[in-house]
């Protein structure tokens, strides 16, 4: 029976996030203003998946998809199967990809270049340090970029082997294996409260942004 397995926030932070990573990567060589703009979003968006992973729904959580070396030796077992949600392999590699991206945009608010273009936090770094902060920046987007190839391979894995994984990140719906709970959605006010996190956060970051550089 189909069952809500991905609530609308989780689904909604996705592919925000998705569209939002790209956009980075395509406006930093030509709209660093536009990148910038998107990545102080990135990071309210993170800051509410992070919330989201604490007091969100069920499936959102990361107590409930981070599981120890049991856990995943136990589903690569085929055991263990039929939870709702990432998969014990699936999760670690969505923590990876949340650190990452985490990394990424930090790196990016101290980031300036030669035309002393930089983050909203440069201010708060000389300007050397804020060059060498803009190579690891870019360094480390190779990185995400690895992750976010395997992220896509495996979903094109689970697919070749008839596992839709997409649809139910679209809709929201998957089918429950028999006799596993469903999952437990989190309260409104939950949701309220993420969202007055993250838009804080893109808010202040937005605003930072508009500001003079310290050089
Ligand atoms: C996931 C989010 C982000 C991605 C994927 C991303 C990606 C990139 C890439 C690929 C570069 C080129 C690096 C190079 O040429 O070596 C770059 C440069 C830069 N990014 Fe980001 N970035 C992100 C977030 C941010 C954020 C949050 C800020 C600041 C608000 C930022 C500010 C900058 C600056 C100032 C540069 C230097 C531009 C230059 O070297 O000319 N980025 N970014
Ligand atoms: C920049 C590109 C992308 C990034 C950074 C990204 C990142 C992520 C993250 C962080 C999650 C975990 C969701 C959560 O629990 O909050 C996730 C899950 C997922 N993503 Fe992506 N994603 C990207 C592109 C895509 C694309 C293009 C597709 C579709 C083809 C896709 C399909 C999925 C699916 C199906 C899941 C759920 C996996 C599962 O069932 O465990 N993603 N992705």
């Amino acid at each position: 029976m189909p069952t809500l397995i991905w609530d609308l926030p989780t689904r909604l932070f996705h592919w925000l996030l998705a569209a939002l990573v790209a956009f980075s990567w395509w406006s930093h060589e030509d709209h660093l203003d536009w990148h910038k703009v998107s990545g102080c979003a990135i990071a309210g968006l993170l800051v509410f998946r992070l919330w989201w992973g604490i007091a969100g729904s069920s499936t959102a959580r990361f107590a409930g998809f981070l599981k120890g070396p049991a856990g995943i030796a136990a589903y690569l077992r085929g055991g263990a199967a039929g939870a709702p949600g990432h998969n014990p392999l699936g999760g670690w590699s969505v923590a990876a990809m949340l650190l990452v991206l985490i990394a990424q945009v930090g790196l990016g608010l101290f980031a300036i270049n030669e035309d002393f273009e930089g983050g909203p936090l440069t201010r708060y770094v000389d300007y050397d340090t804020g060059l060498a902060i803009a190579q690891w920046h870019g360094t480390l987007f190779n990185v995400l970029v690895g992750l976010i190839v395997l992220h896509l391979l495996a979903i094109g894995f689970y697919a070749a082997r008839r596992k839709n994984l997409v649809g139910p990140m679209i809709t929201g719906n998957g089918a429950l294996a028999e006799g596993v709970e469903a999952p437990v959605m989190a309260p409104l006010w939950r949701l309220l409260v993420g969202l007055v996190l993250g838009g804080a956060t893109f808010g202040i970051l937005y605003w930072l942004n508009g500001q003079a550089s310290a050089f």
